[in-house]
Formats: structure tokens, sequence, C-alpha cells
């Protein structure tokens, strides 16, 4: 745990390591701190100008194109969110409405450099609001979950762990698959926002796993249920191009390793089977 926590600590405003403390209280989470640090992303300081000055292979905008439109999705995340204890908790409460921001602006952000690029966004098929029903059956679900399990918090902090993870890694991968400056000056800041919310997640999820029944159950569910970000929003095809693309040849794979690795840190996740295992099965 120690050296997870480490090997991210240098990008996650927030972690105060603790000289002296045992391995459980090594380090310790200061919201105060965390939340100093959160806000929008400064679309300024992007030099917009340049992006036609490069070129941006079909891939690397199709990808784009996914990213923007599940950093758009937050909101309706949020909403499901909303309905579950996760509001009650005065830690996770503040750190969603900080996530929420900073989301919505990596959406934006995103949608101008496809703009600028000369692949503009399009009005989506169905409004973002009118989920299918899966999505729609999930959330009751989820909602029912959180209602009769009071530890509700815990799959939500290590599904957030997971999913923030990835992103990152899919950002860093993306920027050096694409090889555009101007993208790569973006997603650099995007990805320090990314690694903040990992952290919050990452650290919120390592304290409430340390009861092994809490661990046990958000393991079964995180088993069961769990797909890589923007499953059932975009298309599977869409999701697998995207696998593809960023995770398949020795670097992806080894990309995909780590962010599984980095999860099997976790109390009672050690065995745990993601994202190499879902390329194994539907991306490759
Ligand atoms: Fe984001
Ligand atoms: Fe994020």
């Amino acid at each position: 745990m120690q050296t997870a926590l480490l090997q991210w600590s240098s990008m996650a405003p927030g972690l105060s390591v603790v000289p002296g403390d045992d391995m459980a209280t090594l380090t310790r989470f200061d919201l105060d701190a965390w939340v100093a640090r959160s806000g929008a992303l400064d679309l300024s300081a992007i030099a917009w100008e340049e992006v036609p000055r490069h070129r941006l292979a079909p891939e690397a905008a199709r990808a784009l194109r996914y990213m923007q439109d599940i950093e758009s999705h937050t909101i309706v995340y949020l909403r499901s969110l909303l309905a579950t204890r996760a509001i009650d908790d005065p830690e996770v409460a503040t750190f969603l409405a900080c996530w929420l921001h900073e989301e919505t602006f990596h959406g934006l952000a995103l949608a101008q450099f496809l703009e600028a690029a000369g692949h503009p966004v399009s009005a989506r098929s169905r409004a973002r609001g009118r989920e299918p029903l899966g999505k729609r059956l999930e959330a009751g679900l989820t909602a029912l979950l959180s209602r009769a399990w009071p530890d509700f918090c815990a799959v939500h902090m290590i599904w957030g762990a997971i999913n923030e993870l990835t992103t990152l890694t899919g950002y860093r991968r993306l920027a050096a698959l694409a090889g555009h400056a101007v993208l790569a000056d973006l997603l650099e800041r995007i990805t320090r926002d990314e690694s903040r919310h990992f952290f919050f997640y990452y650290r919120q999820a390592e304290i409430r796993l340390r009861r092994p029944g809490v661990a046990r159950v958000a393991r079964v569910l995180v088993d069961r249920f769990w797909a890589p970000v923007g499953s059932g929003v975009q298309p599977r095809a869409e999701l697998e191009f995207l696998g593809r693309y960023l995770f398949d040849g020795p670097e992806g794979r080894a990309a995909a390793r780590k962010v599984d690795d980095t999860i099997r840190r976790l109390p009672g996740f050690e065995t745990v089977q993601l994202l190499e295992a879902w390329m194994d099965t539907r991306a490759s």
C-alpha cells in the first residue's frame, strides 16, 4: 500500500506522508488541502491557434470524441450518485462537487480542441439525460444497494479509483500515440486533475476496505459488474475501438497491467481481474 500511494503522491495534493508512523497510518488525507487545489481547467492557457498546425490522426480524433462525451456525462453519473448515501458522507459530498466542476471543464476543453482540429462535436442522437433502460435500471439498483448496505461508499470509492486510474492512463497513452503537441499539453493538464481524483478515491477505498466483510462485498460487486468507463453510454464498438487503440501492443498492455497491479494493492483486491482481462476477452 505504501508503495502504491507514494507512487502517485507527486500528483496527489492532499497526501501527507508522516515519517515514523506505521504502515497503516503512514499517509493521511487532508481534504482541505485537496479542495484548495481544486478548480476549473484554465482554458486560456492552451495554444488553441496552434491546434490546426499539427496533424491529428483519425484514430486520435475518434478516441477524443469518446473521451469528450464521457467527460460531459459526469453530470449524469452524479445524478445516480446523488440518490445514494454518498451525499451523507461529508468528505465524499465535498469531493463530488469539485469532481463535477473539474470533469465538466475537461469535457469543454476536449470539445474546444476537437473544434479547433476540424472535428466539431455533433449533437447526441439521444438527449444526455434520457438514458437507455439498462442504465436507468443500473441507477435504480445502485440506489437500492446503497439503502440496504451501510458501507456502500466503499464500493463507490473502489469503482471510482479504477475508473479514474484507467482514465488518466488512457490520456497518457493517447498523448503518446497522437504525437500532437497542443493535445499533449492539454492532456497533461487534464491528467493532473485525474490524478487528484484518483488519489481521493484510492485513499478512501483503502480506508474503507480495511474491514474484511466490506472488502468481500465490494470485491463481489466489482467482479460481477465492473466494466470500463463509458460502458453503456457509448456504443460497444467505440469502447472496443478505444481499448484496442490505447491498450493493445506491448506498451498498451504494460499500461493496462499497471492499472490492474495498482488496484490489486487494495485490501481484498489482490487477485482482481480488470483492464487486462477485459482486453483479453473484448478488445483484442
Ligand atoms: Fe476528466
Ligand atoms: Fe476524473
